[in-house]
């Protein structure tokens, strides 16, 4: 039995959300497999994870092995019950005119990023060693990094990305969900595109539905910029200030099936950042001034994810107990005077 002390929690590790960009990543969104045995299996691997990438990592330290594990809403209640992130759902599913943004089924996320694909695989397979029998396999994909840091469209990915002090105001919860603070949410899509449609199309057209040029990365002027551009859809101010997430959006496909694609995945401290660009994208701003990438690209699969922090993952089957009121800080205080974190054994269990 142990008891996470206040100073513990406050200070509690994220995990490597805020990694930097890679060469290559596998996302893989895994469905847990019923029965409380799974169940049992996912909560000791949550504890074993950190040294099961440590292990690895060692094999290359200048290769930047990281990992990000994902939770969905569901799965969280079965795993570790009350209390929940405040703002866990299952991904919403968003349909206008002959665009879908679906949700997709989905239970886990691993993000498995290095500079060498090599590590990424045996990552990815020391972790199926563990859990493979506690799982389905919903969607893998291997993503690696193209060009200049393009998309497979041909555009700059990603130049618009928080950096510095920016990212942890953008990724991690703070105040507004003090159990819960350092932990994330991150949403994930995978698109397809159809590139002989996209190809047929002059440069400026494509520039005018990404909102900046093609060869060096600037930003349309306004004056030429359409609303509808997908950098302006995707541009939140809420009371004069630019809400940021962080994305580390992947190339992927196959030459020989046709398929080229783009891996969306964006981090942040709240979901609806992240779901008013979709509505923005998908039903448009305002309704019917859609993001005409669309056009060109399918939305394959649609999840949400929360990621708690190493520490949370680190604890979890270690039995911890309500800590007295008096001695926690008041950011960390809730209603019933827990450090609200919890039994990490969930109550409810898959029939
Ligand atoms: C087909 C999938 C997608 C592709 C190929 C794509 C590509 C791009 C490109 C080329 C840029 C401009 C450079 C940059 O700032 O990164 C961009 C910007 C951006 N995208 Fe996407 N994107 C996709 C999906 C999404 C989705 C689903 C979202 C959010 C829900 C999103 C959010 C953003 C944001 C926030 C920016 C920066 C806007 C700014 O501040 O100027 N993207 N994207």
């Amino acid at each position: 039995m142990s008891t996470p002390d206040t100073a513990s929690l406050l200070s509690a590790t994220p995990q490597a959300v805020a990694a930097p960009l890679t060469r290559a990543a596998i996302f893989l969104v895994l469905k847990i497999n019923s029965g409380p045995d799974a169940l049992e299996t996912i909560r000791d691997f949550c504890a074993e994870l950190s040294a099961v990438v440590r292990a690895v990592e060692f094999r290359d330290l200048e290769a930047g092995l990281t990992c990000v594990l994902g939770i969905g809403s569901e799965a969280w209640d079965q795993l570790f019950g009350a209390p929940r992130p405040a703002e866990l759902h299952p991904f919403r599913e968003i349909r206008s005119g002959s665009r879908l943004a679906p949700a997709t089924p989905g239970d886990l996320l691993l993000h498995i990023r290095a500079k060498r694909m090599d590590l990424c695989f045996e990552l990815a397979t020391q972790i199926m060693e563990k859990i493979g029998g506690a799982v389905t396999t919903a969607d893998e994909v291997h993503g690696f990094r193209y060009f200049d840091d393009r998309d497979l469209l041909g555009f700059v990915d990603g130049t618009e990305n928080p950096r510095g002090g920016e990212v942890t105001d953008a990724v991690f919860i703070d105040s507004e969900d003090p159990g819960f603070a350092s932990g994330s949410y991150v949403i994930v899509q995978k698109y397809v595109h159809n590139m002989e449609a996209w190809n047929a199309l002059p440069t400026e057209a494509q520039e005018k539905i990404i909102g900046r040029k093609k060869l060096s990365d600037i930003e349309l002027d306004d004056s030429v910029k359409p609303t509808s551009a997908h950098s302006a859809l995707t541009v939140i101010v809420e009371n004069g200030e630019e809400k940021k997430i962080l994305r580390d959006n992947m190339p992927f496909g196959r030459v020989g099936q046709g398929e080229f694609g783009t891996y969306f995945i964006g981090y942040c401290r709240t979901p609806r950042t992240i779901e008013q660009m979709l509505e923005n994208m998908f039903i448009g701003r305002p309704p019917g001034n859609y993001d005409r990438l669309l056009d060109f690209s399918t939305a394959l699969t649609g999840n949400l994810f929360f990621v708690p922090t190493t520490s949370f993952l680190d604890a979890v089957g270690e039995e911890t107990a309500p800590a007295p009121q008096e001695s926690l800080s008041p950011t960390v205080s809730t209603s019933n005077g827990s450090l609200n974190i919890g039994s990490l054994k969930g109550d409810l269990q898959r029939e």
